[in-house]
């Protein structure tokens, strides 16, 4: 089939790679001439695993093009995925000019039937303001429908390849039937496309990241309980996690959720609701718990340093919102370091991928370290931000003796009690008993 993708974000980007690896010839189109030029020549914008092998394999092949002609897009696909930006307005809710804008233009550039596709995060009822821009100015028939992402960074090319389900909002038979015929290759598992009208699909994506979010923070909350009456939070993980019901996944405490999605949809669900005066008290907590989660470990680190932080040296372990990415958007490990940079503490950080974004940020205010070793050169307390593989199973008897203090403040709960308890460390996590 003949695809176009609008929008080579993150999104857009893995949705035409991994729509051209089944055979489709996808033309992405973006604004940014830069950014095509390179993608033309067979950069990838951005870090996600396996991405780049399936880039290039299919730019090889000819079956994956870049274009900055937005007309040139439209002439070419049959189905127009719209991956545009949706940033959070000043009041929290989401920012529709740019699919608006966009939409606008293909109302007055199509020549023939189109299905246009809204993959960007959405609030409820966009398509049919889609479907308003375009009618507007269309002289042909199109559909817009809904197709909602559950991509995830870092997973994202595996997500889009084997999808546990594939939503899809539509009212339009012919539409559906093009789409149903482009994810056939991807649910050959058995795993559903789940058809339905436009606006439960698009509650469908906020519905399951607030709900996501709502249970990390619930066993958050669960943690910091944990702390104050001396249970371990990982044995009541466990112990609630086994019934499936509840499953055991997305039960991991920590410094709280972050990344370009939770934080903005979460966000942009509680501010629809206040729009119909509806006023969703679970994501108000949500957000508020979330907030003071990601700052949990300061009260810990102040309190063992007497409140006294200032030209302290510590060093950070982890700056990306998670592993496996170099997102630092609404990352923990930044809302420690402001605390920390206020308290008058020499910062020295590390992370895999993660440095470059953080140094463009922070200019000159903190150091940075080409190893996970070479932070922890005399200083006072190492912190965790993010659970990396490579911090998982460190030489504790190299951190020792680099180290001049002798404690870990660990906001992903990476270690084994008994085995830190044989190391002769102090160590704070979350929810657990703190050893000292
Ligand atoms: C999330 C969803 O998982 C995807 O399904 C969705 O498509 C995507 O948002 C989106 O809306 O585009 P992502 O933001 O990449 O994906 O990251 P997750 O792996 O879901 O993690 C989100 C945050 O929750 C991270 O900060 C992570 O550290 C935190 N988390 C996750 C926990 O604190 N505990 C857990 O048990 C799991």
């Amino acid at each position: 089939m003949k695809i176009t993708v609008v929008g080579t974000g993150y999104v857009g980007l893995v949705t035409g790679t991994c729509l051209s690896e089944t055979g489709n010839e996808v033309l992405c189109v973006d604004i940014d001439m830069d950014k095509v030029k390179k993608m033309q020549q067979g950069e990838v914008p951005i870090y996600e695993p396996h991405l780049d092998v399936l880039f290039e394999r299919n730019i090889n092949a000819g079956r994956l093009t870049f274009t900055t002609s937005l007309q040139e897009g439209l002439d070419h696909g049959e189905i127009i995925f719209l991956a545009l930006p949706t940033p959070e307005d000043e009041d929290g809710s989401a920012d529709l000019s740019y699919v608006l804008g966009v939409a606008n233009q293909i109302g007055k550039l199509i020549k023939d039937y189109k299905v246009v596709v809204d993959k960007s995060t959405v609030p409820v009822g966009t398509a049919e303001k889609v479907q308003a821009a375009i009618s507007k100015n269309a002289t042909c028939d199109f559909d817009v429908v809904s197709n909602p992402e559950f991509l995830r960074e870092g997973f994202a090319v595996d997500d889009f390849l084997k999808p546990e389900r594939i939503v899809i909002g539509s009212s339009s038979e012919r539409a559906t039937e093009l789409m149903k015929k482009l994810y056939k290759p991807f649910v050959r598992s058995g795993n559903p496309i789940i058809i339905m009208d436009e606006k439960s699909a698009e509650l469908t994506k906020y519905a399951a990241n607030s709900f996501l979010a709502a249970k990390i923070t619930f066993m958050n909350e669960i943690a910091n309980y944990c702390e104050k009456v001396g249970a371990d939070v990982d044995k009541v993980r466990i112990g609630m996690g086994t019934d499936s019901r509840i499953g055991k996944r997305f039960l991991f405490p920590g410094i709280g959720y972050g990344g370009s999605c939770f934080p903005k949809d979460v966000k942009a669900l509680y501010n629809s609701g206040k729009e119909v005066s509806y006023n969703f008290q679970i994501l108000d907590s949500v957000i508020k718990v979330n907030q003071n989660q990601k700052i949990a470990l300061l009260p810990k680190i102040k309190e063992y340093f007497n409140n006294n932080l200032n030209d302290k040296s510590f060093a950070i372990w982890g700056l990306a919102f998670k592993p496996e990415t170099d997102d630092i958007r609404e990352a923990p490990s930044l809302y420690i370091i402001n605390e920390l940079l206020k308290e008058g503490v020499n910062i020295k950080a590390f992370d895999p991928e993660a440095m470059n974004n953080v140094k463009k940020k922070y200019d000159g205010q903190i150091d940075f370290a080409n190893s996970m070793y070479e932070t922890l050169k005399e200083v006072d307390a190492l912190i965790i931000c993010t659970e990396w593989s490579i911090f998982r199973t460190p030489n504790f008897s190299k951190i020792k003796d680099l180290m001049k203090g002798d404690v870990i403040f660990d906001g992903r709960n990476l270690y084994d009690l008994e085995d830190l308890k044989k190391e002769n460390l102090s160590y704070f996590s979350i929810g657990r008993e703190a050893i000292t």
